[in-house]
């Protein structure tokens, strides 16, 4: 569904109702955005767009404090050749940290993002722990090798990824068009600053995180929206397989799953 043509006339939505303070911050900072002309850089790009400053530094202060509040809890995960680091489901986020649960909610960031890809966006299901998640470099060679975000559900799976710590020489290296038979392939890298935004289509963006070096530290916030939050069962088994290897560990992605079946 194209929603494009609606919200490009009033942005964040002009007649759009602030439920908190959060979301209010947000509506301010996004109604400064040329967001038609950010819609077309998103295109251009094959869905992809990078913004060095979007939080307001009062909004990127509350999400420092709840790195720091999940800190104790971080999963660490090494997958020789290919991935090296720490992460924190959505599951830990929501026991230690809800604020990062009002972000990934709030209506004015959903209707902006809406409006630059042009598509009706979902929160992911709540055993998903992949919905928001928090990911820590923190070791010397911690990093995520060439991959695309792959969809496993039934329809289009968009990733935000906002800058929280980075203290760190860190890259995102990215390769734009992969998958559009006839348009070069661009290739760009970028560093993450906090309060810096990268929004784009899971899998269309061939993507890396540079390995972390000596005495540095990076942590960067993911959110996943989905335009259909239905998945088949095979589908559902790979994602649990690979999130429980590749990020929070049998205990946090099962666990849900586990809960949900004793409870019925
Ligand atoms: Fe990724």
């Amino acid at each position: 569904m194209n929603v494009a043509a609606g919200l490009a006339r009033d942005g964040a939505g002009a007649g759009h109702q602030c439920s908190t303070a959060m979301d209010r911050s947000l509506h301010e900072r996004i109604a400064a955005l040329d967001t038609e002309l950010l819609r077309e850089t998103f295109a251009d790009q094959g869905a992809f767009l990078f913004l060095d400053t979007f939080l307001a530094p009062d909004i990127t202060a509350r999400l420092v404090d709840a790195v720091r509040r999940v800190d104790g809890e971080v999963n660490r995960n090494y997958l020789p050749g290919h991935k090296q680091g720490g992460s924190v489901s959505r599951h830990t986020i929501d026991r230690l940290a809800p604020v990062i649960a009002e972000l990934y909610r709030s209506p004015a960031l959903i209707r902006w993002l809406e409006a630059l890809c042009g598509d009706r966006l979902m929160a992911c299901p709540d055993t998903d722990p992949h919905a928001y998640a928090l990911y820590f470099y923190t070791k010397p060679g911690d990093h995520i090798g060439w991959h695309y975000d792959t969809s496993y559900y039934n329809g289009r799976r968009y990733t935000l990824l906002l800058g929280v710590v980075d203290e760190s020489s860190c890259k995102l290296e990215y390769r734009l068009h992969t998958r559009e038979p006839g348009i070069p392939v661009v290739e760009a890298a970028v560093q993450l600053p906090p309060g810096a935004l990268v929004f784009f289509d899971g899998d269309k963006l061939h993507h890396r995180i540079t390995p972390l070096g000596a005495n540095e530290r990076r942590v960067s916030l993911t959110f996943e929206y989905v335009t259909d939050p239905s998945m088949g069962r095979f589908q559902r088994f790979v994602s649990n397989m690979k999130d429980a290897i590749a990020y929070f560990g049998f205990r946090q992605v099962f666990r849900q799953w586990h809960g949900k079946r004793t409870r019925t």
